[in-house]
């Protein structure tokens, strides 16, 4: 009997252990991320993507599809391949509860207006400005430009490996709309 409780308390004990263990984990290779993506996943510019607030199934989702080789990056691939899924769905849970914090940038006005026209058949899915209307679809207002240019052009791309659904629908946009599509969402608060 006294061993039982005993034996019960000391598991109690490792679990709590075992979570504050885990989550400080995860804090650390948040930090990791950051170093490219921006404090609090938020980006500093260039084509680094911010990640902070992203829908927490969006992020689970690409970071597999990353791991497993169905969907192409020079940069993530490779880097994934280091993380258990556990570490990828604490990584999912943790920036996902961060603030989506759309980046202030330049775009061109003449840009901005051609791609809120050509955006017309993506209002389904991504709402009128890109703001995520769903857990499967990240968040694009405020999203840097170029990143989510070349984004677009790896949907179009058939020589690497992208999600089937996005690639049908990018493939109807023309190649030469898609920077106006960009400086749109980038426009977006
Ligand atoms: C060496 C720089 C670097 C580091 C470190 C890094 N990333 Fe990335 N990440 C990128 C780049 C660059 C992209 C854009 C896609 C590409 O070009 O491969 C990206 C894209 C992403 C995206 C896609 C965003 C979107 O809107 O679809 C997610 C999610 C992501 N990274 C998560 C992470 C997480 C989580 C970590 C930490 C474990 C991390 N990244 C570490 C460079 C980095
Ligand atoms: C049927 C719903 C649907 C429609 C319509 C749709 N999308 Fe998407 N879009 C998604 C989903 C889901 C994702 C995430 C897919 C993935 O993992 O690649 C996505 C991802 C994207 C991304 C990548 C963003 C990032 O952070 O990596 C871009 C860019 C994009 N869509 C642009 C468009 C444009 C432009 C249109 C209209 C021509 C459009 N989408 C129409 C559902 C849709």
């Amino acid at each position: 009997m006294h061993r039982g409780v005993i034996h019960a308390l000391a598991a109690v004990g490792l679990a709590v252990a075992g979570i504050a263990h885990a989550s400080g984990t995860i804090e650390a290779l948040a930090r990791t991320c950051n170093n490219c993506h921006g404090v609090n996943g938020v980006s500093s510019g260039d084509a680094m993507p911010s990640i902070g607030g992203l829908p927490e199934s969006y992020l689970k989702t690409v970071m597999m599809e990353w791991k497993e080789g169905k969907r192409y990056s020079a940069t993530m691939a490779r880097l994934i391949k280091g993380y258990t899924e556990e570490e990828i769905s604490g990584l999912a849970a943790y920036f996902s509860k961060l603030p989506w914090t759309p980046v202030a940038q330049k775009t061109d006005p003449k840009l901005v207006e051609r791609g809120k026209q050509a955006t017309q058949a993506c209002v389904s899915c991504h709402g009128p400005t890109g703001k995520a209307m769903m857990p499967t679809a990240p968040n694009m207002n405020g999203q840097i430009a170029k990143y989510l240019e070349l984004e677009m052009r790896k949907y179009q791309d058939d020589s690497v490996p992208m999600p089937a659904m996005m690639r049908m629908m990018a493939k109807q946009v023309k190649p030469e709309d898609i920077e106006a599509i960009a400086h749109f969402y980038a426009s977006q608060k």
